[in-house]
């Protein structure tokens, strides 16, 4: 964070009886010029499945950047109860480097511990114990970037459940999978919003997002927070993503498929 910033970072522990796991309130942020986002609002509840919508620059992955605390930029107020855990957008992270799905699961211990020390047998059984969790105890030995897009998101869920994560910030991350690791990716992202994790996930998948909890529309300013039924309307889906709204043939909305250039 820079000098003169005037975002509040407060970590805490969960009190007995939260409103919210994240708070934020005039949130603005970026990279030294004009603020690639601003003016959000939000209040994301223990155990809530938050849908991230936006376009193509929209402002998703500087929006968690700045939760965060990553951004060079930022202003306005943020509360944050319990620790943060994230899982990149990862088209534009691969590991090709030789690791284990256990390497990457066991980073998760490595904030945690003082820099001289190797994780131990309780760290690898905690990493053993979270890949699965995510259905994956068969496949620690293999090497990361050698599983599928699937395995791998559910590898980096892995990592974050080693850090304890209570509020976990997914960057697109079913960008590029098939429905079988689709369903089973949102079926894991059921079991840890009912054990009272809160979950932002950012999506292009607008009908998806109205299976969550809640929604955010972010198109470079926030357009819309709330319940899907109350957000997903054809006004706010104009306002996030300009002519790229679309009716789907079978019913229902969807925007033309994102470009990617990372
Ligand atoms: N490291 C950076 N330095 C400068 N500008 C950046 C940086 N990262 C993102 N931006 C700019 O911030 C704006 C928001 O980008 P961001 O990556 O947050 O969008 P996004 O909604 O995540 O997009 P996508 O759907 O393509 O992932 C864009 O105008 C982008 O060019
Ligand atoms: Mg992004």
């Amino acid at each position: 964070m820079t000098a003169g910033s005037t975002l509040s970072l407060m970590q805490a522990t969960a009190p007995s009886a939260p409103a919210a796991a994240v708070r934020v309130s005039g949130l603005r942020g970026g990279y030294g010029g004009a603020p690639a986002i601003e003016g959000v609002d939000l209040a994301l509840p223990e155990g809530a499945r938050v849908g991230l919508l936006g376009p193509n620059g929209g402002g998703k992955t500087t929006l968690l950047r700045a939760l965060l605390g990553e951004l060079p930029d930022v202003g306005g107020e943020l509360t944050v109860e319990g620790r943060l855990g994230v899982v990149p957008q990862t088209e534009r992270s691969r590991l090709d480097f030789p690791v284990s799905a256990l390497d990457v699961a066991l980073m998760g211990t490595l904030s945690r511990l003082p820099w001289w020390r190797r994780p131990s047998r309780a760290d690898r059984r905690a990493a053993l114990a979270a890949l699965e969790r995510v259905g994956l105890r068969a496949e620690a030995r293999r090497t990361f970037g050698e599983l599928s897009g699937g395995q791998r998101q559910r590898v980096l869920v892995a990592r974050a459940l080693v850090q304890d994560a209570r509020v976990l910030l997914l960057d697109e991350p079913f960008s590029g999978l098939d429905d079988p690791s689709t369903r089973l990716l949102e079926s894991l992202f059921g079991d840890l919003a009912a054990e009272g994790r809160t979950l932002l996930i950012s999506t292009h998948e607008i009908d998806q997002a109205r299976g969550w909890d809640l929604v955010l529309c972010l198109n470079r300013a926030q357009i819309a927070f709330g319940p899907p039924d109350a957000v997903l309307t054809r006004d706010v889906l104009e306002r996030t993503y300009g002519a790229n709204v679309v009716e789907l043939p079978g019913g229902g909305r969807g925007v033309m498929p994102p470009h990617h250039c990372g």
